[in-house]
């Protein structure tokens, strides 16, 4: 396992396994990794020859800048959980925010076709737009075959094969399921940060989305709603920021079932000051 802090190295390295047909797949992280992360990397390995993992945290998709300095950064510690896969193809890109974006920390900005302006995006202005830049310089370091993001970030998923689309890359963008805990939980670099007591209470989260999947097959998603806002008021560790129905194509919230479309529902709770989001299929 190597690991390069370089554009230049590690896009000369890539393209020396491309001039042998080497296939390489790509895992853009911001470290903190976690079993979640991993299985995104297994599956790579298995459809790759060689497979790129990213880790940086990209200051331009964060909105608040406690958070950005907050964020954990644990390389050691990722570098070790990657060695447990005995992937001897496997290559690590950890770059300095300099390497990605010299003088310039600034995001571009994008036009997703409104999936921008969707939940996180209403929640979280212009995180999106530092997403798609970032992503796009990786893209433009590493150009893989194939990269892979978890479902749990569903909205991110989306924009970044619109991003494919838009920019004319070729690129195959492949969603992984979501990588729960016994309890349910959604794994994320953020649970590390829960309180005791917080984390007693985050998996509630799934249990009432999975409760709402039931329901929203009786019911209409208006009804859906108004429950899960009743079951969070109950909630003495968590509060709900949004829930939301919507058509996974636009990421529009919906008023009325079509069983031509697919439905996911989409949720962000707070658990103290910690922001958790996760989703569900519906249909
Ligand atoms: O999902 C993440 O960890 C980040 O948003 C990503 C895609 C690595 C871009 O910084």
């Amino acid at each position: 396992m190597k690991v390069f802090n370089s554009k230049e190295d590690i896009f000369n390295t890539i393209e020396g396994f491309k001039a042998q047909n080497k296939k390489v797949g790509f895992v853009p992280t911001m470290g903190a990794l976690h079993a979640g992360h991993l299985a995104l990397v297994s599956k790579a390995l298995k459809e790759n020859d060689v497979v790129v993992i990213s880790v940086f945290v990209n200051p331009t998709q964060f909105n608040k800048k406690e958070d950005l300095e907050k964020y954990p950064r644990t390389l050691e510690r990722d570098l070790n959980l990657i060695k447990t896969l005995f992937a001897t193809n496997i290559i690590i890109y950890a770059p300095s925010v300099k390497d990605i974006y010299d003088e310039n920390i600034e995001a571009l900005n994008f036009d997703f076709d409104g999936l921008e302006n969707e939940m996180e995006g209403k929640f979280r202005p212009d995180h999106f737009d530092g997403v798609g830049t970032v992503v796009k310089r990786l893209f433009e370091i590493v150009k893989p075959h194939n990269a892979y993001f978890g479902e749990k970030d569903f909205q991110q998923l989306q924009i970044i094969k619109k991003l494919v689309e838009k920019l004319h890359l070729s690129i195959n963008v492949i969603g992984c399921k979501i990588y729960r805990e016994e309890s349910g939980l959604a794994l994320s670099s953020r649970n590390e940060r829960l309180k005791l007591e917080h984390l007693e209470s985050a998996p509630t989260i799934y249990k009432i989305l999975k409760k709402a999947k039931e329901r929203f097959a009786k019911q209409s998603p208006k009804k859906v709603t108004e429950w899960v806002i009743k079951e969070f008021e109950k909630q003495k560790m968590l509060e709900l920021e949004y829930f939301v129905i919507a058509d996974i194509k636009t990421l529009k919230e919906i008023k009325r079932k079509s069983n031509k479309k697919v439905y996911r529902a989409f949720i962000a709770v707070y658990a103290d000051e910690i922001r958790l989001i996760d989703n569900i299929a519906l249909n």
